[in-house]
């Protein structure tokens, strides 16, 4: 607790990194499964491993009180018609909600509960704020064209599952249509 006064404050809305904090980098090859067009994902693969995102995590204490937070940053990009996305997970911690706070680029949140109903699409971008209840599964996407970044808190209790979803993946999509966002049922990508 008595060192929480070091932990940087400054991050780059820009790039999401904040300097001194650990940054976790996903590849196109960390989201095998998470891309419905398999044979899209596969030949982006062969062909390459991009940088997808990046997660810098602060984690300054974890009492029952507290609370940790991570900057997000998600390239612009497309697999098939499948926007450059996060791999999306429950908390452990089924009740621990969180806030999302967009602040550079345009994305969507799909949201949907524990058991896979009640889909949504909810933009998050520079000026908007998501609000993710408890016991529900989130993945973001970058659909614009410039890095997407964003800030999300939440119970330092809270903890990432990401068994449920590299099992069942999200039951919809969020893919491109005449240049927007539209969200439609999935097909089991495994
Ligand atoms: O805690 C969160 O919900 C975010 O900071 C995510 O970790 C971030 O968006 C990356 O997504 P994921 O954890 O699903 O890889
Ligand atoms: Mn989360």
């Amino acid at each position: 607790m008595k060192d929480i006064e070091k932990i940087p404050a400054a991050f780059d809305p820009a790039t999401g990194r904040m300097d001194g904090v650990p940054l976790t980098q996903r590849f196109l090859h960390d989201l095998r499964g998470c891309f419905r067009d398999t044979a899209a994902f596969e030949k982006a693969a062969a062909e390459g491993n991009p940088l997808i995102y990046t997660v810098a995590g602060v984690e300054p204490a974890a009492g029952d009180g507290d609370l940790h937070y991570g900057v997000g940053m998600i390239m612009p990009g497309r697999i098939g018609d499948e926007y450059y996305m996060t791999k999306g997970h429950l908390h452990s911690w089924r009740d621990a909600a969180e806030v999302y706070c967009g602040l550079a680029g345009d994305g969507m949140m799909l949201l949907e509960d524990e058991d896979g109903g009640n889909s949504r699409m909810v933009p998050l971008g520079e000026g908007k704020v998501v609000y993710v209840p408890g016991r529900t599964a989130h993945r973001t996407m970058n659909t614009g064209t410039v890095p997407l970044t964003y800030i999300g808190v939440y119970p330092a209790k809270a903890g990432h599952d990401y068994a449920a979803i590299a099992q069942r993946n999200f039951s919809c999509v969020i893919v491109e249509r005449d240049g927007k966002a539209v969200m439609l049922p999935g097909e089991k990508t495994r």
